[in-house]
Formats: C-alpha cells, structure tokens, sequence
C-alpha cells in the first residue's frame, strides 16, 4: 500500500513534492499537473459562472500521515491561511501512532423541503399527505433513473405542521432522499419541484419554497482518533499536561458559544481546505456544520475531547457532511479531478470521511498549541515567511528575513523591508 507519511518533505522543491506525491500515491505524474497551472482555463471558467474576467488562485498544500479506516491518503488543501496544512499533518502524525482515524458515515440521505402556505386545516392536511406517502414517494423515485440505478431515490416523508408564524399557519414536507454520490441539491431540489403539484392537489394548499436544506442531519460522518498519551509531550510539556490542557480547551468550547464558534472555525480550517480542493460547496458545509452545532438549541462544539482507561487522548468530531465526487466542480475543474484521484476515493462517503478526519487533526491542532505555547509562536514564522515575500524577498532571503522577523519578534512588513535593505 503506498505511503502518506513522506518525511522531509517540507524541504523539497516544489517539482519534487508533486514527483514524490505521485510516486506515494502510485499516481502517473501527470494526473497532478493541473496543480502546476491552478488547473482551470478562463474558457472553462466561462462556462461555470456568469460575467467571468478571469481566475483566482488559491495554494494546495498536502496534508501528510493520513491515515484512515486503515488507508493511507494523501489529502490535497485548499488554502490561504499559513499552519493548516502543517498542523493537520502533524496531528495526523500524531493519531498515526495510535491507528489512524476510524470514521462511520451513515446512508447519504439529504432532505428537500417544501412549505405549504395557504391551508384550511393543518392537520387534516398533514395526515392526507401521510396517507398518499407510497404514491409521492413512488413519483419522487421515479424522477431520477441515473440515481435510482446506483440506489439512491426517495426513503422517506416526513410532515410537520407550524402552527403560528409571520404568514400564520403553515405545513413543511421533508422529502428524504438517498442521493449516492452525489452532493444532492440538484436530485433534491428537482424531486421537492416535481411533487409540488401532488403535493397541492392532495392538501387544497400552495406549495410556495421547494428548496434543500443544507442542515443535513441524516448524512453524518463520524471521526474518531486516540492519541498515546507519550506522543503529545514536548518541549517542557509533558503529555499529560498536553493532554488534559486539550481537554480543558474543550470543556470551555462545549459550554461557550463565543469560544465555540472559534473552535469550529479551526474545526473548518482544515474542512474547508479538502471541500475547496475537491471543487465542492464549502458554503453547504459551513452552514450545515453551524446549524448542528447549535442543534440543541445552544451552539457548542463539533468535536469532544476526553481520555480512554489508560489516559490516552480521545477525540470525536460528528458532522453533516453533503460532499459529492459526480457533477458540478467536482467533475469540470481539472484539479478538483486530481484531488478525487490523488486520494483515490470511490465513493462520497470516503470522501466525506477524509474531510472530517481533517477536521478533527486540526482542531487537535489548534487546540495543542492554545493549551500549550499558544498560537502565536507556531503563526508567527509563517506568517513571517508570507511578510517577506510580500516585501520582495526571494530565494533564500524569505527564510533569512523571516528568522530575523521572528528573533525580534516584530513581523511586519516595515521591518521585512528594512531587514531586506540591511541583507543586501
Ligand atoms: C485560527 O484560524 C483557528 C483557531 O482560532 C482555532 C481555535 O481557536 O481553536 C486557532
């Protein structure tokens, strides 16, 4: 099986982490070339969106010593923010010593939603359509051959009624839908749209919005990592206190939605990294994973943090994961198609799983380095490093005028320059 954990190379050049990745991947090098040019022609951006001038970059940085369900992957991220991809590697080093990332994700089944406005009695339209199920969700299955094929199509109907709103009362129809493979508003929003006539002749109402819903509480991915207690000390840290300092930043994130909403960003930090690389909807993700972190009614974190019998380090991370590898970007961007194929992922489901595991190393991550040294001595020789190229260094003077950056621990652009003037 080929390899994630490729040590050293941090230090190579860029024509050889893309040789070494193929080569660990057993990929042909030329699968990964649409990296080296950011992948997509304005002619195909043109074909993407509406008034389109031209293209943004963004880097793709590979997460490293992935280790999943027992496979090895390399993880391309998407993403401008200096640490992530070292962090999340490094965590994922880390969980390596202790398995890898077990991940479950249940049935891909995402919810369409339509609202019935304009109904005499709410509950007697409820129970009508309750009644008509087998037939509605019969024409729902038979909306998508493609999907049916794969075994997707139509699972469930659910009916609630709202009693009392701004427009009064109202009734919302859950159409549950298995969409296999892919991320699924199209299926969904296609089926909501097709039953609506149905829907009206059955309940005397008007089926007003027909639309997804992006809190996607029926497809989950569960992420589980444990950490040997000895593989978190160092410096002066023992593990223990690296330990349970991680799991004091997590008691405060679960009862604090101020501190919570930091932890999930960083929680995101590494999902949106792999949503974005793989031409997904990161802002699906997003507003799925906030809504669930405040399903109880308080928003809390995603992840737990604890210790198992023998005080080893345990983490969890659970969210609605609606990533697709057939249609949209994930098929027409040329690197999006490189990812898919660099982590030679079959499936939505394995896909969602990586994303998550993501996830999970680099709220360990941040969580790590807050609970220890802080965050900003690992940011700063990163964000030194982009300071002096934003100054005009190259070549060898980036590292050198970041170092005396970091030593004076003054990173600024100011002082990159004159450090720039003095180096000459
Ligand atoms: C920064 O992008 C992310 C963190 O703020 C996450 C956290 O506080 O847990 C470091």
């Amino acid at each position: 099986m080929p390899s994630s954990r490729i040590p050293g190379f941090y230090n190579l050049s860029l024509a050889e982490r893309l040789a070494q990745a193929a080569a660990a991947a057993d990929q042909n090098p030329e699968t990964l070339a649409p990296w080296t040019s950011g992948g997509l022609s304005p002619e195909a951006a043109d074909h993407m969106i509406e008034n389109v001038i031209g293209l943004h970059s963004l880097p793709v940085g590979l997460g490293l010593n992935f280790l999943i369900n027992g496979r090895e992957v390399l993880v391309p991220m998407a993403v401008e923010e200096p640490s992530v991809v070292a962090g999340a590697s490094f965590m994922a080093k880390l969980a390596r010593a202790g398995g890898g990332f077990s991940a479950t994700t249940t049935d891909p089944l995402m919810i369409g939603q339509m609202q019935v406005i304009n109904i005499a009695n709410l509950h007697e339209a409820k129970f009508k359509i309750y009644e008509q199920k087998v037939e509605l969700l019969a024409l729902a299955d038979s909306i998508d051959p493609v999907l049916k094929k794969f075994g997707g199509g139509a699972r469930d109907l659910e009916v609630r009624t709202i009693e009392d709103s701004a427009i009064g009362g109202f009734l919302v129809i859950h159409l549950i839908y298995d969409v296999r493979d892919a991320m699924g508003a199209n299926a969904v929003n296609t089926a909501c749209e097709r039953l609506a006539p149905q829907v009206e002749r059955i309940t005397g109402g008007k089926v007003h919005l027909r639309i997804l819903s992006n809190l996607a509480d029926r497809r989950i991915t569960r992420v589980r990592c444990t950490v040997p207690v000895n593989e978190l000390a160092f410096g002066d840290f023992s593990g223990e206190t690296v330990r349970d300092g991680i799991i004091a930043a997590y008691a405060f994130a679960a009862v604090d939605p101020y501190r919570a909403a930091t932890h999930n960003k960083g929680i995101m930090n590494g999902v949106d990294a792999v949503v974005l690389a793989t031409g997904n909807d990161w802002r699906a993700i997003e507003a799925g994973a906030h809504a669930y972190a405040a399903r109880s009614g308080q928003y809390t974190s995603l992840s737990t943090w604890g210790k198992d019998a023998e005080g080893n380090l345990v983490g969890t991370l659970e969210m609605p994961m609606a990533v697709g590898i057939i249609g949209g970007a994930t098929k027409v961007h040329p690197a999006a198609k490189a990812a898919i194929q660099l982590m030679g992922i079959k499936t939505a489901s394995e896909l969602a799983e990586i994303i998550v595991s993501v996830g999970l190393a680099q709220n360990m991550a941040a969580l790590r380095a807050l609970a220890t040294e802080g965050i900003q001595r690992g940011h700063m020789s990163l964000h030194a490093r982009q300071v002096a190229v934003a100054a005009g260094a190259q070549g060898e003077m980036i590292e050198k005028v970041a170092a005396q950056m970091v030593a004076e621990k003054t990173v600024r652009i100011d002082r990159a320059e004159e450090i720039l003037k003095e180096m000459k």
